[in-house]
């Protein structure tokens, strides 16, 4: 059956629902990006300033079916001609995990055509090998809302975490941050606009972890010293905003410069191909980009950086993972169970 299906130019429809986006993609297996929809939920969480989970999968199931339709109708397809089925199946909020999976689930079982359980971070992990002829092995920072993790990439499915955060992930940071500030939500967007009209070296933030000869980070005591100025201030001038969003920007450009060298270091004693990538929601930040780029230039490394549109949540990256997968053989039975904790070492 699979081998019947490679032979021609398969099309994969991917799932996308373990946050605050839904997405729906059709890839074919060029690989080319046919439609890539995406319906953002900010409106429903921003009052909130932060996801909130029931509402979250309610919005969800109301929206798959549209994305659905907007993107069988981007990739001028009808849903009978999709060949393959990929959903996230963790990790991320559950019920809305547990949404897009039964919503994938069902088209498979309709169509009587493949279904694959996708790893979110998978997806994120292999996302630059959909835009970028990239090899294995290479290293990736993985930046994320809910993760932030130095990853080297051996092969499909294979991945070894060579450092994590030990509290909050990159993208939670700089969400809270944004937050004390009344910045609105997502955060990392706003602090990155205010950090450019701010003054960088105002405030000395501490760098959790840096003497550490290792790639384990920890933002969270950088963000309890944002909160001690902040309070210190009592009353915060846009000056002020600009120049903590500055601040705390270069605090986490610095924590990544040194932690990535301590990564390569990891990195090569298990690998050899001299490629940085970056994905995940936080690699569309620009000072981390260059912090990354810098490293890898002194290091001698390729640094490779997926378009911004595809290191934000997607199902592009979804349909991806599921194509490589299939290709390798892979799939799933529609028995199988959505996690809401899945690690990349455990695929
Ligand atoms: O990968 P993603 O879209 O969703 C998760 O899987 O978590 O990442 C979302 C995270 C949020 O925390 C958001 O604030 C952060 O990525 N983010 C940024 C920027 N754009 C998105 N952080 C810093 N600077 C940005 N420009
Ligand atoms: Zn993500």
């Amino acid at each position: 059956m699979i081998k019947e299906e490679l032979s021609k130019n398969i099309k994969v429809l991917g799932i996308e629902s373990s946050c605050d986006d839904t997405g729906v993609a059709i890839i074919d297996s060029g690989p080319h990006v046919l439609s890539n929809v995406i319906i953002s939920q900010q409106n429903e969480h921003e009052v909130f300033q932060g996801v909130v989970p029931e509402i979250a999968a309610r919005s969800h199931m109301k929206n798959l079916k549209k994305a659905l339709n907007i993107a069988l109708a981007e990739a001028k397809m009808d849903l009978k001609e999709i060949d393959v089925i990929a959903a996230t199946a963790g990790p991320g909020l559950i019920g809305g995990v547990i949404v897009g999976v039964m919503f994938a689930k069902s088209i498979s079982s309709v169509l009587k055509k493949p279904f694959i359980a996708v790893n979110h971070l998978e997806g994120h992990a292999l996302t630059v090998k959909l835009t970028n002829k990239i090899e294995y092995p290479y290293l990736l920072l993985l930046a994320s809302g809910g993760h932030c993790q130095y990853v080297a990439v051996l092969a499909l499915g294979k991945y070894k975490i060579l450092g994590q955060t030990l509290d909050d992930a990159m993208g939670e940071a700089f969400d809270k941050v944004a937050k004390m500030m009344n910045l609105g939500f997502p955060g990392g967007p706003e602090i990155e606009k205010k950090a450019k009209n701010g003054n960088e070296n105002r405030f000395k933030l501490p760098l959790p972890m840096i003497n550490y000869k290792n790639c384990d980070m920890s933002f969270s005591g950088l963000k309890t010293a944002v909160r001690l100025i902040i309070e210190k201030l009592t009353v915060l001038s846009e000056e002020d905003i600009c120049d903590i969003a500055a601040s705390f920007q270069k605090a986490v450009s610095n924590i990544i410069y040194k932690k990535t060298k301590y990564a390569i270091n990891e990195y090569e004693k298990i690998a050899k191909g001299r490629v940085l990538v970056v994905a995940g929601g936080v690699a569309a930040n620009e000072s981390l980009r260059s912090v990354l780029a810098l490293v890898a230039e002194e290091n001698s490394y390729h640094f490779v950086a997926p378009p911004i549109k595809l290191c934000t949540d997607n199902a592009a990256m979804i349909a991806f993972a599921g194509l490589e997968r299939f290709s390798a053989g892979i799939v799933n039975d529609v028995s199988f169970k959505p996690k809401a904790r899945w690690s990349l070492e455990d695929l």
